[in-house]
């Protein structure tokens, strides 16, 4: 699915933009809330593609959910969802279905999946997953492009992630809260969205508990039933924070207030801001003022695991250090290859050049208008971000990418003031 943005810039922000529910912490609820019949509320939720499949997908399996005003109510149900085989062509929409594979698993004792696909910017192996689900005794083939996932019931056990892979975790977290006997998982991802899975299932009925920050014991239970109507609210996406904090920074006609996030969980973003000399200020936990920028430091910077810089921010903060007063890197120990955007920002003029892991970025860039292509979500966001501070006419296409991350993008936008063309509007 294509589709063009059209931009002419450069163009100026002022105003106040309101932060949605997160991406990555819906999908995972989501999935969750397939192990219980309990009616189940949840609230703030974004308006995103990914959603809307994963929801039909939820419907297809008997689970039956209905997206209304930022809520997404699934109905209580006797008997649980009935895995039919139906949702291959929609799982293979989202790469974010590889967690159906631990939730239909531990509810319905067989699952069978499409592999899921890389995405643009990287192989993203599933190992993990599936060395996890091996060792709480699934056994797993893989048979013409498809994933078979069999054990009559999961069996509890004592586990050593390889490394904290965030789906990984919430794969196992789900699969291991029906599992019989106590499961420890152990190197788990520490990201807010994982705290806020674990949060959720136990408020669904589950039992896990935190040994250490990157340890969880889960003591398995036969069924997750609540007699009364679960309700919950998805984080903030702490990724579209920093998304418009950096607009803000780029852009606006003096500042910007950014609202609804979570500053607790954006507290290296916001280091790094700071130490390049980006003037914010912290108005209470969930609200952020940032004002336009004079002069830059450039910084080197290297993304990590949670509490570490999200890889998901550095490609926005890549036009950041655009506008820099020297030399900046960034390396990515997460997606070493996430630099597609780069040759996009050269197309605009920009001066980026590829180191192993990593590009430096030599600052004072004046981007010009050119045709670019979103290759994946967040390079998208990079490439429109710098559309907005070139000068000239910018065509971004494949920008359906960055739809997938974003919920409401336009209409933020134009509430900051953005003059935008879209070729054809999306609607979730
Ligand atoms: N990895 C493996 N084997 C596995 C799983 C992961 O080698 O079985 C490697 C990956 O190749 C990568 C690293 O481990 O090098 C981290 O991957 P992880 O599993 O943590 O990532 P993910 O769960 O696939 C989520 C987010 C991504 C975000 C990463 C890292 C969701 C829906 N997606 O992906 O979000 O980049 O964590 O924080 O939660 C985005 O929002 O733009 C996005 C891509």
């Amino acid at each position: 699915m294509n589709n063009k943005i059209i931009v002419e810039g450069p163009q100026k922000v002022k105003g106040i933009v309101k932060v949605s529910g997160a991406k990555n912490s819906i999908l995972p609820l989501m999935c969750a809330s397939l192990l219980s019949g309990s009616q189940i509320k949840l609230t703030n939720v974004p308006l995103l593609n990914d959603v809307k499949v994963l929801n039909d997908i939820i419907n297809k399996l008997g689970r039956n959910s209905h997206l209304e005003n930022y809520e997404l109510t699934f109905d209580y149900v006797e008997n649980l969802a009935v895995y039919n085989e139906t949702i291959s062509e929609d799982a293979n929409r989202i790469r974010y279905s590889v967690l159906l594979l631990g939730t239909i698993l531990a509810v319905k004792g067989r699952v069978k999946l499409p592999l899921p696909g890389g995405c643009s910017f990287s192989d993203r192996p599933i190992d993990i997953h599936l060395d996890g689900l091996k060792q709480l005794g699934a056994e797993i083939k893989e048979e013409d492009g498809f994933l078979i996932a069999e054990a009559k019931r999961l069996i509890g056990t004592d586990m050593t992630l390889r490394f904290p892979s965030v789906g990984a975790t919430e794969n196992l977290l789900i699969a291991s809260v029906l599992a019989e006997g106590v499961t420890y998982l152990r190197n788990i991802a520490k990201e807010p969205e994982i705290v806020d899975l674990i949060n959720f299932l136990n408020k669904l009925g589950a039992q896990i508990e935190f040994i250490s920050p990157s340890e969880v014991k889960v003591t398995g239970v036969k069924e997750l039933t609540a007699a009364d109507t679960i309700q919950y609210e998805i984080l903030p996406d702490r990724i579209e924070a920093a998304t418009f904090f950096i607009l803000g920074a780029l852009a606006a006609e003096d500042y910007i207030i950014v609202e609804n996030l979570r500053i607790e969980h954006s507290l290296s973003f916001l280091n790094t801001a700071q130490e390049l000399g980006v003037k914010f200020e912290i108005l209470d936990p969930n609200t952020v003022k940032v004002y336009k920028i004079n002069t830059l430091e450039p910084v080197y910077v290297e993304t990590g695991v949670y509490p570490g810089l999200a890889t998901d921010i550095q490609p926005m903060l890549a036009v950041l250090l655009s506008q820099a007063d020297g030399v900046s890197t960034i390396k990515d120990s997460i997606y070493p290859t996430r630099f597609q955007y780069g040759q996009e920002l050269n197309k605009m003029n920009g001066n980026i050049e590829f180191i192993e892991s990593g590009i430096t970025i030599k600052g004072e860039s004046n981007f010009s208008g050119s045709e670019v292509f979103s290759h994946d979500l967040r390079g998208g966001a990079a490439v429109l971000l710098a559309a907005l501070i070139a000068n000239g006419k910018t065509e971004i296409d494949n920008t359906y990418q960055i739809f997938r991350g974003y919920s409401q993008l336009k209409e933020k936008l134009e509430s900051l003031g953005v003059v935008l063309e879209q070729e054809v509007p999306l609607h979730v």
